[in-house]
């Protein structure tokens, strides 16, 4: 559902509604001055099919959608930005959307995918890549995960100099993993500090600027003829283009330097992570691929060369404007001379939003109870989540028309790290996913995943040992 810098947004009135529906007020008012329709247009043709269908309703309060044809859009403009690189692969970072149907369409769109535990793994294998597709970071590996990553052939970024002593003695005759080594080239952090990886004192890479540091890179790499990638993830969120750029550059200079030292072309791939921002603010996609790429071509034209294989890691730029979050509102009430609508997308599922409101401020829509975009003057409300801590607020003083009970909020851009993965707060069940596509006025739907259920919660709540301490209790105390 995203706009693409080859697909102007879509500012004039909402799209044709679908034949058995009302013709539909112009939603964009309600979504803050730089929106425009679109999303609302198509989140609104969405939610009311799924309230027709019965997949939302009073008993299902709140889920999740991706739009599988934006997706396919975002990523062919990811290939298209890339495609003078004769050798790329394009990995999925599997942290923004673990969902095993999301990684299988992306492994169907020609993407590898970027793990970082051994439950990413599993997904990624389960969804159908082949191990020489995979590409697992992590800066925790245990010794176990790296032998049976080796013993895939997955390729695997060690993350400090004690790992490659690890992959030493764990790497097999005849391995068939890609060994590269994350660096961290400092070069500084943007905006969110929690999402900044290449700051000084980052827990991420070989730290360049350290004493030492470069000179312990171009030597680990001196004594493993089989290391033969060099890896940096320079983002995300809030930082600049050129932050990442300068970054990214300093690693290529890296890898130029280290195969002049060995006299030979050691190393072959430049594995140069994800981390494009992503603009909350409104429809528009910015920065797009080809920002970022003109970005990385202007600080290193030699990247685009073809003198490395270039590996990416794409995660929210991919995924967050492919998705949004649909809520009931349960209660509206007032407490202070403040409206709050308390509905049912809260820290369970909006959880960056909730505890970083400043750094995740997400837009919100409004819509009636029938899915349609509600109406009426706009006033500030609060948009409060189900769980038990004041804090679990997902937007503050926000203008909207006024929110009642049965109604619905949309939060936007919600495609990557929201409700793919969420948080088990108060036991809230994970709420349900859902893939859709729409055309002019046809939405088809498709289970991405149920809703967790009362079951499944007690279950991982430990229902299995619920007499076991009981056990353990001392008679007489
Ligand atoms: C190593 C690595 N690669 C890729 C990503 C994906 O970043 P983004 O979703 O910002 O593109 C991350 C995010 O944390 C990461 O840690």
């Amino acid at each position: 559902m995203t706009t693409r810098s080859d697909a102007p947004a879509h500012r004039g009135p909402l799209p044709d509604a679908p034949a058995h529906l009302c013709p539909l007020p112009d939603a964009s008012a309600f979504l803050g001055p730089r929106s425009a329709a679109r999303s609302a247009g198509r989140a609104g043709s969405v939610l009311r099919h799924a309230l027709d269908h019965g997949l939302l309703g009073p008993r299902q309060p709140v889920a999740g959608f991706l739009d599988t044809d934006g997706i396919e859009t975002s990523v062919a403009s990811l290939h298209a930005a890339f495609d003078t690189v004769p050798d790329v692969l394009h990995t999925f970072a599997a942290k923004a959307a673990s969902l095993v149907p999301v990684l299988r369409l992306l492994a169907g769109l020609g993407m590898g995918c970027e793990v970082a535990s051994p439950g990413e793994l599993r997904l990624a294998r389960d969804a159908g890549f082949p191990p020489s597709r995979i590409v697992l970071d992590s800066p925790a590996k245990t010794h176990e995960e790296i032998a049976e990553a080796l013993a895939l052939g997955v390729a695997l970024n060690a993350d400090n100099l004690d790992e490659l002593t690890r992959i030493d003695a764990l790497r097999p005759a005849g391995c068939a993993s890609v060994v590269g080594l994350r660096v961290n080239p400092q070069v500084g952090g943007g905006t969110i500090g929690a999402m900044s990886t290449a700051t000084a004192t980052s827990k991420f890479g070989v730290a360049l600027r350290d004493p030492g540091g470069r000179e312990r890179v171009v030597d680990a790499f001196v004594r493993r003829p089989w290391l033969t990638r060099l890896h940096a993830h320079v983002g995300s969120q809030g930082c600049p283009l050129e932050l990442i750029a300068e970054g990214i550059a300093e690693t290529y200079r890296l890898a130029e330097e280290i195969n002049a030292v060995v006299g030979r072309r050691q190393i072959t791939s430049l594995d140069i992570g994800g981390g494009l921002p992503v603009n909350f603010d409104d429809d528009e996609v910015r920065p797009t691929f080809d920002d970022h790429a003109r970005a990385l071509r202007a600080a290193a034209p030699g990247l685009f060369a073809g003198h490395y294989a270039l590996v990416t890691e794409f995660g929210r730029s991919l995924l967050a404007k492919n998705g949004f979050i649909a809520a009931r509102v349960e209660y509206a009430k007032q407490a202070g001379g403040r409206r709050i609508a308390v509905t049912h997308a809260g820290a369970q599922t909006a959880t960056r939003t909730v505890l970083m409101p400043g750094a995740w401020p997400l837009r919100v829509g409004a819509f009636d109870p029938e899915g349609r975009p509600r109406t009426g003057p706009a006033e500030p409300q609060d948009i409060a989540g189900p769980c038990c801590f004041a804090g679990d607020m997902v937007a503050e003083g926000r203008e909207l028309p006024l929110l009642t009970e049965g109604d619905w909020v949309v939060l936007y851009d919600t495609g990557a790290y929201y409700f793919s993965t969420p948080w088990a707060y108060n036991s809230l069940p994970r709420p349900a996913v859902h893939g859709y596509t729409l055309d002019e006025d046809a939405v088809r739907l498709a289970p991405v995943r149920d809703a967790q259920t009362l079951d499944e919660i007690a279950a991982e709540s430990g229902a299995r040992h619920a007499d076991r301490l009981l056990a353990l209790a001392r008679p007489g105390r």
